[in-house]
């Protein structure tokens, strides 16, 4: 109810303004946060979850693209959620798309945005995460989303994403391939027969190399696809998936589609929120048939989840983990606490 009232306030302004409002004043808080628990207190160890050695506290997360570089980390725990995916991450920090770039279609609850992964890169994300770990509390699961630079020709893809895993493997608790955001030129070729073996191999063959020579734990590595996937492209996604190590599907990232909005709006970008939500159930309930049998595959649902029912459903659909993004957005920060208990 209180957010509903100042969501019509923060609504006046460019999403943007307010997003780097929130992001830039927020974390001077920090020290505050655990002060907040109390308000959104609810059983947060309810239906835990663990996934090759992994364990999530409950069944919900924040989804990548939120909070990219990392800045509000600790808030998000004190918030209820049992992870937060950061990033989008490339390798190099990069500026992504021109202003104006963010648009809320109110009417549909739904987002279109063509940001084009504007991050501040590897290295300071590394140093945010391993500072906000002293902060979070120990079974608070920090996810990496790794992508590549606008720059990188997709040929050389694979050592974009090779790159990310070789500065950020120690801080991250599981990794995202993030081959699927419509608004870096070419990036969803990636899910295609030409590039997706090759580079899912490399990936893991990376894992694996950082693994034996610093002695770290072998860790999830999740692959981020698009909603707008044929269904021999979908096969074809999680075959590769399987057969190369790959822990996990995230199903889904954004869609270029736009069926039945209510709202007028001529912007390319990618389309999130209650729009996005029977294409991603689709995607998600296609994946679980192909995914009968392998119960050591996880399924991670992302799209249109705004309330118990939406997050039921994804579970229902086979989804072991839910993200959220544009519930969020329009909800409040209490999602959790208003999904979960
Ligand atoms: C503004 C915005 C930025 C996003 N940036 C990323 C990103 O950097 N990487 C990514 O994998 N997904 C990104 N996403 C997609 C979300 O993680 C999520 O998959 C999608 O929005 C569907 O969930 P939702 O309907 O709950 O928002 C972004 C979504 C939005 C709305």
């Amino acid at each position: 109810m209180l957010y509903k009232i100042l969501r019509l306030f923060l609504f006046r302004f460019s999403p943007e303004l307010i997003h780097n409002i929130i992001f830039t004043f927020l974390p001077w808080f920090k020290f505050l946060f655990p002060l907040l628990r109390p308000f959104y207190k609810f059983n947060e160890y309810t239906n835990s979850f663990t996934v090759n050695g992994l364990r999530f506290r409950n069944r919900l997360g924040i989804a990548a693209g939120l909070d990219k570089d990392g800045q509000l980390i600790e808030f998000w725990d004190t918030a209820g959620f049992s992870h937060i995916e950061v990033g989008t991450v490339t390798p190099l920090a990069q500026p992504g798309n021109p202003k104006p770039r963010l648009f809320r279609l109110v009417k549909d609850k739904g987002i279109i945005n063509r940001m084009g992964f504007n991050n501040k890169g590897a290295e300071k994300l590394r140093k945010k995460i391993l500072k906000a770990k002293k902060r979070t509390r120990n079974d608070f699961v920090i996810g990496v989303n790794i992508g590549k630079n606008k720059e990188t020709p997709l040929e050389k893809a694979h050592e974009d994403y090779m790159k990310c895993l070789e500065v950020l493997y120690d801080a991250g608790d599981y990794f995202a391939i993030n081959i699927s955001s419509p608004n870096t030129p070419g990036l969803r070729e990636l899910q295609g027969d030409k590039y997706i073996r090759d580079l899912l191999f490399e990936i893991v063959m990376k894992k694996n190399e950082i693994v034996k020579t610093k002695s770290l734990p072998d860790k999830n590595i999740f692959l981020k696809i698009a909603p707008d996937l044929t269904d021999e492209e979908l096969k074809s996604v999680y075959d590769a998936a399987l057969s190369y190590g790959i822990n996990g599907i995230i199903a889904t990232n954004t869609t270029i589609t736009r069926k039945n909005l209510r709202t007028k709006i001529e912007q390319e970008g990618g389309l999130s929120g209650k729009p996005l939500k029977e294409m991603s159930d689709t995607i998600l309930k296609k994946l679980n048939e192909l995914n009968r049998g392998n119960s050591d595959f996880v399924l991670i649902g992302a799209g249109g989840v705004f309330n118990s029912g939406g997050y039921k459903d994804k579970m229902a659909l086979g989804a072991e983990l839910v993200q959220v993004y544009t519930g969020l957005i329009y909800e409040g920060f209490g999602i959790a606490k208003k999904i979960l208990k």
